[in-house]
């Protein structure tokens, strides 16, 4: 089959992009000489191979199309010979399901298509490539993943070889105890051999001691490898954590979040526990079933017979029982996020009383839980009882057909054989139940690699380490035709909206409420990178500057900040850890924070509680402007920062503000206008639009809506209030 190299590259290369690999159509032509229109299917696939992507083509129904699931991305190639990218499905609307998928050659303003059945045949040769990114086991930048996860176990090859190894001896010594009841009951008793049974005597003293040696060092082994790979998932996990963009927070629960996360030691558990244990067990079956049957064949076959039929049981219902189990768990986050929700809405719940409410919703969850449990434990009991009877045949029926067989022909198989092969089948036929158990198990830790992955493969915030721009910033901003929505499909938050501000100045920013003005400060600290237009600091675009360098020369003030539990002067340093205490000192004063630290009866090492529940709101604040000032960063942003105090506090601020904007650029988001008078111009936003830009005189002479703010805020104090606070910047 030959492919068209423009379309096909156009989707190749959006594909690769998303999966991490950088690359361009003219790379790629260039790389493989792709100088024809057309290429050999082959060839393209054998070109994403060598970049680390797996392209799979198909001819496919549109019914077996919504079996893809866990495929996407994957190409679909339209009539005319170019391709739509399927990024994934919705199986339950009203016209069946749908295919959700983009067109690679729309550029910049890709738009989503969704194809129903009808519009995929229309469009659609059912030509599919599925496309796979693959990771060497090395590779550090693999998505979380059960190959992740092995390559951190072998990782550890040492270790396990010694528990491999432990474990060997320590099976091969509790196969002595069989032989040992053997013997003894078919030479000692009928021969009335006391030499063999001092020799015997001599050989269990010093099987235990070796036992307790391979115990020992397996045990140990095991908890040594345990605690490394927990070390290592921690790290990994925080690591990733850390890593993952504001609005992945804003968009899942906290709860639901750490619930997801937590099931990583479930996973560790599981690797190091029950998979190592019935894989080492296996080992051992296949060590005791030749002996088995060398003692005897009819009853070996008996035994693995009940066995398997067990195992089948257990395999049977593990379906069933993992989706009981799923319900189970889906209830117990709903919980979790109701709890963690709780904890941190609890001034909100108290101050609103609403106790009885979040009780009552509690309450419901925890029914469901309760429910889900329940169902869990009826679905489960049912294989636990039907296996009763083969559990009981496996031991005193094969005990009483050997006895059978004793009776039968005693120099066939004796008394001695037939304890011995009890004792041991017993360990032949516990792995394979095992093995069954855990089958299901693996579905169940499937999905909790699913949810770990979840969170831990969002795609991370893009640094630019390495890469990105880390000159020295001044704080000139230019927006140019900036244009951004949080979500595709929602509103858009700030539309086309282009002001500069000059190195040094003072920008005020007022709109109503939703109007966008913290919107801007977002992306001005590069929180939301998808915005449609340029920003510019410095005369450099915003998006090719290294984030952390962005954010070290950003200072912020919201409206909530949050301090963290520790001294007053570890949280004014918290950005700076070597700041000398005069830094320190210099910052507090320059916010208005020195006045009350100096009051407290441990000053500066006064402890904060969590949140600073300790601190007034005002003083709260200032310690957060101290804070951010510490870097001296050449732009400030105050969003809304007095907004929330009293007027003294909020005076104290203002009355400092003109010493902080000192020798830098400042952005000052307020709904209250006497905080802007000084400001060396203010936008003015509305519904996301820039409505107007000027200084406080020019918008009070020609802009209606800061007009209607400044009379509805001036009303009483009119007069008063322009004589204190006019001090015209412009005149
Ligand atoms: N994190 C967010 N996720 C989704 N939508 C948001 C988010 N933050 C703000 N918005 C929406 O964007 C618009 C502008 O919000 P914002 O800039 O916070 O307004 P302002 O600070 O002027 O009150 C609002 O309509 C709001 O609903
Ligand atoms: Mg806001």
């Amino acid at each position: 089959m030959k492919l068209n190299c423009t379309h096909f590259l156009g989707a190749f290369v959006h594909i690769a992009t998303r999966t991490g690999i950088e690359t361009t159509q003219d790379e790629l032509r260039r790389a493989y000489a792709l100088v024809e229109d057309e290429a050999p299917a082959d060839t393209l696939i054998g070109m994403a191979r060598e970049l680390g992507i797996e392209l799979r083509p198909m001819q496919i129904e549109w019914r077996a199309i919504t079996q893809l699931q866990g495929a996407f991305p994957a190409m679909l190639m339209l009539r005319d010979g170019s391709f739509l990218i399927a990024e994934g499905m919705v199986a339950d609307t009203p016209q069946g399901p749908v295919i959700l998928a983009r067109d690679a050659g729309a550029g910049a303003d890709e738009v989503d298509i969704a194809l129903d059945q009808q519009r995929f045949e229309r469009l659609c040769t059912g030509d599919v490539i599925l496309a796979k990114r693959r990771y060497r086991l090395n590779e550090s930048a693999q998505p979380f993943s059960m190959r992740w996860i092995v390559s951190q176990l072998l990782l550890e090859k040492t270790v396990l070889r010694d528990i491999g190894l432990a474990s060997i001896i320590t099976t091969i010594f509790s196969l002595f105890p069989p032989v040992l009841s053997m013997i003894v009951l078919d030479r000692v008793m009928v021969n009335h051999s006391y030499s063999t049974l001092a020799v015997m005597c001599g050989a269990v003293v010093l099987l235990i001691v070796f036992e307790m040696i391979a115990g020992y060092s397996r045990r140990l082994y095991m908890e040594v490898m345990a605690t490394r790979i927990d070390g290592r998932l921690s790290l990994y996990l925080l690591d990733r954590m850390l890593s993952l963009p504001l609005d992945f927070f804003e968009r899942n629960p906290t709860g639901l979040i750490q619930s997801k996360l937590s099931k990583i030691y479930q996973i560790r558990s599981f690797l190091t526990g029950k998979l190592l244990q019935t894989g080492l067990d296996l080992v051992v079956v296949a060590i005791v079933v030749p002996i088995l049957f060398y003692l005897n064949w009819v009853l070996t076959l008996t035994v693995l017979g009940l066995a398997c039929m067990l195992a089948l049981i257990v395999y049977y219902y593990a379906e069933v029982v993992g989706k009981r189990f799923k319900a189970v768990v889906a209830a117990e986050q709903r919980k979790n996020t109701h709890l963690v929700e709780s904890i941190y809405g609890i001034k909100t719940i108290k101050s609103l009383a609403l106790e009885g409410r979040r009780r009552g919703e509690w309450d419901a969850r925890v029914a469901q839980s309760v429910e889900a449990r329940f169902a869990l434990g009826r679905t489960a009991n049912i294989p636990q009882t039907i296996s009763v009877p083969f559990e009981r045949l496996i031991f005193s029926g094969t005990f009483l057909l050997g006895a059978y067989l004793t009776l039968v022909d005693p120099s066939a198989f004796q008394a001695g054989s037939l304890m011995a092969f009890i004792m041991l089948g017993n360990r032949a036929t516990q792995p394979i139940i095992q093995l069954a158990q855990l089958m299901q198990d693996y579905g169940e830790i499937k999905e909790a690699i699913e949810e770990v992955g979840s969170v831990v493969n969002a795609q991370p915030e893009q640094t630019r380490i390495g890469t990105g721009l880390r000159q020295p910033i001044s704080g000139q901003l230019t927006f140019s035709d900036v244009s951004f929505r949080y979500a595709p499909g929602a509103p858009l938050a700030l539309d086309d909206v282009s002001f500069e501000v000059p190195t040094g100045t003072f920008l005020g920013v007022m709109g109503r409420s939703g109007s966008g003005k913290t919107t801007i400060t977002r992306l001005l600290q590069g929180l939301n990178p998808q915005y449609e237009g340029i920003i510019k600091v410095d005369g450099m675009d915003l998006r090719e500057i290294d984030l952390q360098h962005l954010r070290t020369c950003i200072g912020v003030v919201g409206q909530e900040n949050f301090l963290f539990s520790g001294t007053i002067r570890e949280n004014i340093g918290i950005a700076k850890p070597h700041a000398s205490f005069s830094e320190i000192v210099r910052v507090a004063q320059l916010a208005g924070a020195e006045e009350f630290i100096e009051r407290l009866p441990q000053g500066y090492d006064t402890m904060l509680s969590e949140g600073a529940a300790n601190l007034s709101g005002g003083q709260r604040q200032r310690l957060a402007i101290a804070r951010a000032l510490i870097l001296d960063p050449p732009i400030l942003i105050l969003d809304e920062a007095t907004s929330a105090l009293d007027a003294e506090s909020e005076a104290i601020i203002n009355a400092n503000l003109m010493r902080i904007a000192q020798g830098r650029t400042i952005i000052c988001v307020s709904h209250r206008l006497a905080m802007l008078v000084a400001a060396d111009n203010i936008l003015v936003l509305e519904k996301g639009r820039l409505d107007d830009i000027g200084s406080h005189q020019e918008l009070l002479r020609r802009n209606e809506i800061y007009q209607h703010m400044w009379h509805t805020q001036n009303r009483s104090t009119e007069v008063m209030n322009f004589d204190r606070i006019a001090i015209p910047h412009h005149q």
